[in-house]
């Protein structure tokens, strides 16, 4: 299979300058700048991208990679930070912008030479994303300027016999209006990729390596139902079927019928799946409290508590599965194998699990390309497709103190609520969204009777990154359907509001 290596220079963005890659069929993978020249001729890439990075390429002790990487016949692409450190290290000259007509932030109109390979078949002007203070003085003498602004003739820079192409914006965001097509130029025109890299092919070399790797060792797995342990779940039992066993706590704060479904899902395949129904352990630990964080603990710690029950009667495992994904891994700034996911859900586990290996066959996956995988697999989408779901559940959910009956009400009104905006079609319209049941009752009249009856909040949300997030604009059509619905259909609730805050200053959960 086709390699890119991807030097990680610091920059912002360099999660998706390998996503781009990726969704151009070409694997890839992030490695710190300082890997060795041997390293990178194992790894043996078909081209080297050379990412952004905070620093000035001018500083004593800016990151740079060894001068061996230019030596090595292998196309390579820079983007801002790394196009400077063309220019530094082959002999140009990298200088801090003397004014603002050469530092360049934001959107700007660039001109390009469509005859050079990396801008073939684009327009010759478009808007790119520009994030520098720096710029290049001097271009070093064997390359030839493709891409300009209005403030800066040196935006694109390119070697054509030695493969080496550099751009002062960046092509991987978004805003760069023909990014992606750069990127799969680099790749197809510059570099001779063939797109070998699709989920089929991962599913079957995965499966083969688990296989080899196994043997007739057994395996644990906790299973929360959420996208990365139902896709590790689904890729082991595809590999080694009965020698897995998946542990799936139902704390009994899911949504409607989501324990049934999470089991369902598994049903195919030859594989222990063992499913606790803890729902009065857990509700029995919840009552009469209603601090947003105690709940968490506790659930956090019954959590724990239960899956260590089980795990004793299955006694000593060889391998201990985790549903561990790429961006947990570079996050973690490339930590070995043995970095726990701080999911709370599954945090600690190694202490009471006697086993001899750690099992993360998403590690090298971004989130979508799970979803692809877990598909391929032939995992229904309501398991794939999921929206993020919080492991304390509708625990954080019903504000205050948790009951059964309050958990069923929000349930109902959850559903319908999901529901609606499934008739809709405006799933894609939203990241996240879900009821709340507050713990505020009001006056309200239904037939000829006074009702004193909780309110219902919905909370919708539209986000790429979740750290902030602004409140979906849902149709008042959309919403009036809802909240009919659902006074009509949930006893006990007379009232619906849709929360209209942006995080910040809010929270995308209640608690
Ligand atoms: P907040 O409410 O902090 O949520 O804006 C941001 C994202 O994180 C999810 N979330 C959690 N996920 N355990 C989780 O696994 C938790 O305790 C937890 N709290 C919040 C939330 O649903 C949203 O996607």
């Amino acid at each position: 299979m086709q390699k890119v290596l991807i030097l990680d220079f610091g920059g912002q963005y360099n999660q998706l300058i390998a996503r781009r890659v990726r969704e151009c069929n070409v694997y890839c993978e992030v490695h710190p700048y300082a890997i060795t020249a041997e390293d990178i001729r194992d790894f043996s890439p078909i081209g080297i991208i050379f990412t952004g990075g905070p620093n000035s390429v001018y500083l004593e002790n800016s990151p740079k990679p060894v001068q061996t990487v230019f030596e090595l016949g292998i196309p390579i692409l820079g983007i801002c930070y790394g196009c400077q450190l063309f220019a530094q290290q082959l002999g140009g000259k990298v200088t801090e912008a003397a004014d603002d007509s050469s530092r360049e932030y934001g959107k700007t109109e660039t001109f390009f030479d469509t005859s050079c390979k990396l801008f073939k078949g684009i327009s010759e002007s478009s808007v790119t994303w520009m994030s520098h203070g720096d710029y290049m003085e001097k271009v070093p003498d064997d390359f030839s300027l493709v891409a300009k602004s209005a403030a800066c003739p040196h935006v694109g820079i390119c070697n054509k016999q030695r493969k080496f192409y550099g751009v002062q914006f960046h092509p991987e965001v978004s805003h760069t209006e023909n990014g992606t097509k750069m990127i799969r130029n680099f790749l197809y025109e510059v570099c001779g990729a063939i797109g070998d890299w699709t989920m089929d092919d991962y599913k079957r070399r995965a499966v083969a390596e688990l296989r080899e790797k196994v043997g007739d060792g057994k395996i644990l797995l906790a299973l929360s139902g959420g996208v990365d342990s139902s896709v590790t779940a689904a890729l082991l039992a595809e590999a080694v079927g009965d020698k897995l066993t998946c542990v799936f706590v139902d704390h009994g704060l899911m949504r409607k019928d989501e324990g049934d479904e999470v089991e369902a899902a598994f049903a195919k395949w030859d594989l222990n799946f063992i499913r606790v129904n803890a729902e009065d352990r857990f509700l029995a630990k919840l009552s009469d409290i209603s601090d947003p964080e105690a709940k968490r603990k506790i659930i956090g710690e019954e959590f724990v508590r239960v899956f260590e029950d089980e795990s004793k009667k299955i006694g000593s495992v060889d391998f201990l599965a985790q549903g561990t994904i790429y961006p947990d891994v570079i996050e973690s700034g490339f930590g070995d194998a043995a970095v726990i996911k701080s999911h709370h859900n599954v945090g600690g586990l190694p202490d009471f699990v006697d086993f001899k290996d750690l099992i993360e066959p998403l590690r090298m996956l971004f989130k979508d390309e799970v979803r692809t995988l877990g598909k391929v697999l032939g995992l229904p989408d309501y398991l794939v497709m999921r929206q993020p779901f919080p492991g304390p559940g509708l625990g954080i959910r019903v504000i205050g103190e948790i009951t059964k009956a309050k958990l069923d009400t929000l349930r109902e009104a959850d559903f319908i609520f999901r529901d609606e905006i499934a008739k809709a079609h405006l799933e894609e319209t939203m990241n996240q969204y879900f009821a709340v049941l507050t713990n505020m009752r009001s006056v309200g009249v239904m037939g000829d009777g006074r009702t004193y009856d909780y309110t219902i909040a919905l909370r919708s949300v539209t986000t790429t990154d979740f750290m902030t997030a602004d409140w979906t604009r849902i149709p008042y059509e959309t919403l009036d359907r809802i909240s009919v619905r659902i006074v009509n259909e949930v006893p006990g609730i007379n009232r619906i509001v849709y929360d209209i805050t942006s995080k910040p200053p809010s929270t995308i959960e209640w608690e």
